[in-house]
């Protein structure tokens, strides 16, 4: 017998796909990130992470023209400093890499919004999210001590001329301490995304290449969360909002697509998925071994953290994304 029911219908003129498409992937969806590194007229490709660069303030500044150019509304900046300490001064100093990086791109670039990451692990000598007392080579991170660093590290990024606040190293309390800071320091308009249900994951492994920021003991299980979880991600998010986040990220995205939807699902703050580096990674390696289309993929790719319910995408792949939609 044939089928009351066609689907297949609906699919059969490019037109009529379009006129019933429930997601679009458009620029305004786009973060990129992007590492400050010190020195002049320095670019050094990230060897993981193909087509991705450690830049030197004058070349970041280059590189966010371009983005902007791009149609791309956002940056995500990470630093690495030329000095790693206990107390991650290269994080909160007036005059650290990301607080340069920041004033010089605002400067050049003032429409293109600049969201700097606020952890410590790219300024700790032992490279932990967050302060350790000294000597413990445990890897326990010290919460409370921390909040203070990363109210210190927000208000010097707000000084230089952030546009958002996105702190990363799941410590309790992060967002309200950070939120009294700014309010405190005359900030009160500048809004927090915070990395709400970050997970301990394999899938950062490039990255700590790229903003070297390897823990040099002990792992980040004891402050970032267990892939196992899903309804703790709620918990974090329930915390976060009442703490006063503005924006919620999930990271990473791929494997935890779940989660993105469980959020977008339980908030009506907008809902951020960060495609990470490890899962930017793999899809180079294929790319560049011919096994897959890139194009074709990262697309998909994209269209699923859309449809996932993520209202925003931090990629590397972000450029490329531009470009295919039609950008130069
Ligand atoms: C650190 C931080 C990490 C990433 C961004 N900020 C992860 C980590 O080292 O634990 C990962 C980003 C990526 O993998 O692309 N707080
Ligand atoms: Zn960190």
């Amino acid at each position: 017998m044939f089928p009351t029911h066609r689907p297949r219908r609906l699919r059969s003129h490019e037109n009529l796909r379009r006129m019933v498409r429930e997601n679009i992937v458009t620029t305004s969806d786009l973060i990129y990130p992007l590492f400050a590194v010190p020195g002049d007229a320095f670019s050094q490709e990230v060897k993981s992470m193909p087509g991705v660069y450690q830049l030197s303030v004058d070349k970041i500044v280059e590189e966010a023209k371009e983005v902007y150019g791009l149609g791309i509304p956002a940056v995500i900046l990470f630093g690495i400093p030329t000095e790693k300490d206990t107390e991650a001064t290269g994080a909160w100093h007036d005059h650290g890499i990301v607080q340069k990086a920041t004033e010089a791109i605002k400067k050049a670039v003032p429409d293109l919004l600049v969201i700097v990451d606020t952890c410590l692990c790219e300024y700790t000598s032992h490279g932990h999210c967050g302060y350790l007392e000294v000597g413990d080579l445990s890897g326990r991170v010290l919460n409370d001590p921390t909040l203070e660093l990363l109210k210190k590290t927000a208000v010097s990024q707000a000084n230089a001329g952030a546009d958002i606040i996105a702190p990363s190293g799941m410590m309790d309390g992060f967002v309200k301490a950070i939120r009294s800071g700014l309010d405190d320091g005359g900030f009160e308009d500048i809004p927090v995304l915070s990395y709400a249900a970050k997970y301990s994951s394999a899938y950062y492994g490039p990255f700590r290449d790229a903003a070297d920021s390897a823990p040099q003991f002990g792992d980040r299980r004891t402050y970032q969360m267990d892939p196992a979880n899903g309804t703790e991600a709620l918990k974090e998010i329930e915390l976060d909002i009442a703490e006063g986040a503005d924006m919620l990220m999930v990271k990473p995205a791929l494997a935890y697509m779940d989660i993105i939807w469980r959020v977008k699902a339980a908030t009506h703050l907008p809902v951020a998925a960060y495609n990470v580096s490890g899962e930017y990674s793999m899809v180079k390696a294929a790319a560049l071994n011919g096994w897959i289309d890139e194009e074709k993929v990262v697309m998909e790719t994209m269209m699923g953290f859309k449809r996932s319910g993520a209202d925003l995408i931090l990629t590397y792949h972000a450029k490329d994304v531009a470009r295919w939609l039609g950008h130069s």
